[in-house]
């Protein structure tokens, strides 16, 4: 029969469109997952759950599509974040407040403000992945990725050890003047460090890293 015969040369574009659709629809469940945004308005902080992508700095669309929350400073704890947060700030005092000393691995930092930001050192716990929007988005966004995770381990995990045995730990620094204006977003990685505390004297966070542990340290600069 003719009819069935033209019918098999379309068959490699209905697998591909399959594995498209698949693809397709993989991505759409992906973005519908709830992500956290946290902004900051005239001292107030928001703590939202949103499903949609909301464009940088657009307060009241955020308002208007996700499940905020208003947070008090004086009730906020360090938390972790097992899934992407998005963070808009305006100062550095605020985006100290939320984000020193927080163990977050994928983050997206967007700047809303405009006055220039003052040179301050962030520490964050097992970032992996960092997006960058500066200045009210006169600059495309840029990335670093510090680390990525090997198929055997969990996603969200935090604790990965090397082949000694030991655990690795990733701290990053963010120098907070990066946001100020057009240069490229670096990071620079030190491996294997026993002691922050003596490979970084200049650091002067002594009192947070304990010397004496079992534990191999990452630490990355990102400026
Ligand atoms: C924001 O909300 C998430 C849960 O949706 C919570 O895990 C996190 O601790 C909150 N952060 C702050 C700063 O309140
Ligand atoms: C982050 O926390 C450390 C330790 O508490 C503190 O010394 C440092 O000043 C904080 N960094 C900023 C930018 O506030
Ligand atoms: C660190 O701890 C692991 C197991 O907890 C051990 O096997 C390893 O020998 C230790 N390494 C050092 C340098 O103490
Ligand atoms: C890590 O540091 C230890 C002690 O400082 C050293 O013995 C070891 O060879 C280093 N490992 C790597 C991979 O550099």
């Amino acid at each position: 029969d003719a009819p069935a015969f033209p019918a098999l040369s379309f068959w490699p574009a209905l697998i591909l469109a399959g594995f498209l659709g698949i693809h397709i629809t993989g991505s759409f469940v992906r973005s519908q997952k709830n992500h956290t945004l946290i902004f900051t308005k005239e001292n107030t902080i928001r703590n939202c759950s949103c499903s949609a992508d909301i464009r940088d700095c657009d307060y009241c669309l955020a308002n208007l599509m996700c499940n905020c929350k208003t947070v008090l400073p004086s009730t906020m704890e360090k938390t972790t974040y097992n899934s992407h947060l998005t963070i808009w700030f305006t100062d550095t005092s605020v985006l100290e407040m939320l984000l020193n000393f927080t163990r977050v691995w994928d983050l997206k930092l967007s700047f809303c403000g405009t006055a220039p930001l003052p040179t301050e050192y962030l520490a964050i716990w097992g970032l992996r992945k960092l997006r960058v929007k500066k200045v009210k988005g006169r600059f495309p966004e840029q990335s670093v990725t510090i680390y990525s995770s090997s198929s055997n381990e969990k996603e969200n995990s935090l604790a990965v050890h090397n082949k000694d045995r030991q655990m690795l730990v990733y701290i990053s620094f963010l120098d907070t003047s990066l946001f100020n204006g057009y240069s490229l977003l670096k990071s620079y990685s030190v491996e294997n460090v026993s002691s922050i505390t003596e490979h970084f004297p200049s650091l002067l966070y002594s009192d947070v890293f304990s010397t004496s542990d079992n534990k191999s340290y990452v630490v990355t600069f990102i400026y």
